[in-house]
């Protein structure tokens, strides 16, 4: 899949939550696909490692920090791409984290810690790069990680659920305002994912069910179509093709990538 722009200058992707699972293997693909590729990430650690193996492909990159919880620092994040390269051409709001708790048993405090990530932070990320982009006059390329959650509800992750439902809102209420601009936004919905998150998810899950984690996930799995969890990868084309050329005409949508586990 080529580039977004076909011309002799690098396009740019910012990629948030880019250190592990999803976010990496869509940095990765990402930079394989020719974009100059900002790593955002909470964790150091493994935001260098991430930030090394796409190095090591070849691929132009920067580690960027930050806490995308405080929207001061999804300021700086963004200004810094803008500041190291000079553009911004396409943005993944991948960043997210998930409360995993009986309905029951939520807190104001997890209500806050879900919502300002997973739903607050994508919109104003949304808007400063969509400022960006608006600034050059260029094409534009946003997509959202939203989730199957985000359809359908989960009895022990409402707060979670509700975020991914709104991340798919302001996916679609951006494609509507910034389509005269000629940036696309569109939201991915993953089921369920070979990530950290998705082994953390099941350590708990297998707590109230009395079960192992590898059979809580096995119970899960065996509820897919099509048989197996799918790999940050696949996650990834689906980000790359909206990131691409070939997707120019479609924007608003929220793309399942989940096995058939969810079909609405
Ligand atoms: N794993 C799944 O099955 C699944 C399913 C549907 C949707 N999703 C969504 O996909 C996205 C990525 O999930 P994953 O499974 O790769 O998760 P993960 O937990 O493996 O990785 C998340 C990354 O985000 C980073 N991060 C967390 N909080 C941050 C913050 N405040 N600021 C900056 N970075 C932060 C973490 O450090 C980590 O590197 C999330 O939005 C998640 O909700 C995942």
């Amino acid at each position: 899949m080529g580039p977004l722009r076909q011309d002799a200058v690098t396009p740019v992707a910012v990629v948030t939550g880019a250190a592990q699972g999803i976010g990496r293997a869509t940095a990765v693909r990402l930079a394989a696909d020719g974009f100059a590729v900002a790593l955002v990430d909470l964790n150091a650690d493994t935001l260098e490692s991430a930030v090394r193996e796409v190095a090591e492909r070849d691929g132009k990159t920067v580690a960027i920090h930050a806490d995308l919880a405080s929207l001061d620092e999804v300021t700086r994040a963004i200004e810094q791409v803008q500041t190291t390269w000079g553009r911004l051409d396409a943005l993944v709001n991948n960043a997210g984290r998930e409360i995993t708790k009986p309905f029951t048993e939520i807190s104001p405090a997890d209500w806050e810690a879900i919502l300002s990530l997973d739903l607050r932070t994508v919109f104003f990320a949304t808007q400063q790069a969509a400022r960006a982009m608006i600034a050059r006059g260029a094409e534009g390329r946003i997509v959202n990680i939203a989730s199957i959650a985000g359809r359908s509800g989960r009895s022990d992750q409402a707060p979670y659920a509700a975020a991914k439902a709104g991340v798919i809102s302001v996916t679609r209420s951006a494609a509507r305002a910034l389509a005269t601009h000629r940036i696309t936004v569109n939201a991915i919905c993953p089921g369920i994912v070979d990530t950290a998150m998705t082994r953390r998810i099941h350590e708990r899950r297998a707590r109230e069910l009395g079960v192992s984690p590898e059979e809580s996930l096995r119970r899960m799995v065996g509820r897919i179509p099509l048989g197996r969890m799918a790999s940050p990868d696949d996650v990834a084309a689906a980000v790359s093709f909206f990131c691409s050329p070939q997707a120019s005409y479609i924007t608003g949508q929220a793309l399942n990538v989940c096995g058939g586990i969810e079909m609405d």
